[in-house]
């Protein structure tokens, strides 16, 4: 089981749009958890998975209820037949998580733990995670595998990333960070000096660059990823490539 943690400091930065993206590119090889840890419930949302975590996030992190309990099922239709994406929603417990985590004992592992009941189960776990540098944070951190960071095509996106290696630094179990270009508008000169510079300066920007486009955002009235409704679009098939590289990575 591979654990792969989406994640920024910066809000709005692409997170949980890579992440619904990546969920459905790895369904195609095998079976995939995808984890709403943002208590904004928005990948809940974009599966169209009903916003409600049987027990709350509580029983699930203190152990007395395990995934199998509250794991709900997203299928999708495409020309190629349907697909599964199994998503653990987010609801209004989870606006609580970060205080629970905080009184719970080993707090920075209880995301770790509950993965580990369920490891023979998926074979890829996708977590999108809240901005910020939370406890929850910190938790998809240390239970991550490989930790995927889009960066906008903005001076600030630097600044972000480096918050992001701090936190991932400091955890007892470093992964490997892997940083994309998200939102690129390439008739904005902006974004053009942008992405540049991100190219040239971030070590770990792999060579995807998910478009600026209407077609992600379209991702929110069909409640599904983008390969199932736009599978030829440039974004698709950058999420395509940035699945490949991460499957292929470590
Ligand atoms: N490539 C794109 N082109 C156009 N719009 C996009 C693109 N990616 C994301 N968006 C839009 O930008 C907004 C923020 O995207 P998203 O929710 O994926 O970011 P996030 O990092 O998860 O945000 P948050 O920090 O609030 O969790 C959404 O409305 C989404 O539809
Ligand atoms: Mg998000």
């Amino acid at each position: 089981m591979k654990v792969i943690a989406v994640y920024s400091t910066k809000g709005g930065a692409g997170k949980t749009s890579a992440a619904v993206n990546l969920a459905w590119e790895a369904s195609a090889s095998g079976s995939v958890l995808l984890w709403d840890l943002d208590a904004q419930g928005a990948s809940t949302f974009l599966t169209g998975v009903k916003p409600k975590l049987k027990g709350g996030v509580a029983k699930l992190v203190k152990g007395s209820n395990s995934i199998s309990d509250v794991v709900r099922t997203a299928k999708f239709t495409t020309a190629e037949g349907q697909r599964a994406v199994h998503v653990l929603p987010a609801d209004d417990s989870y606006r609580e998580l970060e205080l629970m985590l905080d009184s719970a004992k080993g707090s920075r592992r209880r995301v770790e733990k509950v993965l580990k009941d369920a490891s023979g189960e998926y074979d890829t776990v996708i977590l999108d995670c809240p901005p910020g540098a939370s406890l929850v944070a910190e938790n998809a951190v240390r239970a991550a595998d490989l930790i995927v960071t889009p960066l906008p095509p903005a001076a600030l996106s630097l600044r972000s990333l480096d918050q992001v290696r701090e936190l991932v630094a400091e955890s007892a179990k470093p992964a490997p960070i892997l940083a994309f270009l998200s939102m690129v508008d390439r008739r904005k000169a902006t974004h053009r000096r942008a992405a540049e510079k991100l190219s040239n300066e971030v070590k770990e920007i792999v060579d995807v660059v998910v478009p600026a486009t209407v077609v992600v955002e379209r991702m929110g009235d069909e409640q599904a990823p983008v390969g199932t409704f736009a599978p030829r679009h440039p974004a698709a098939q950058a999420y395509r490539e940035l699945w490949s590289l991460i499957a292929d990575h470590g």
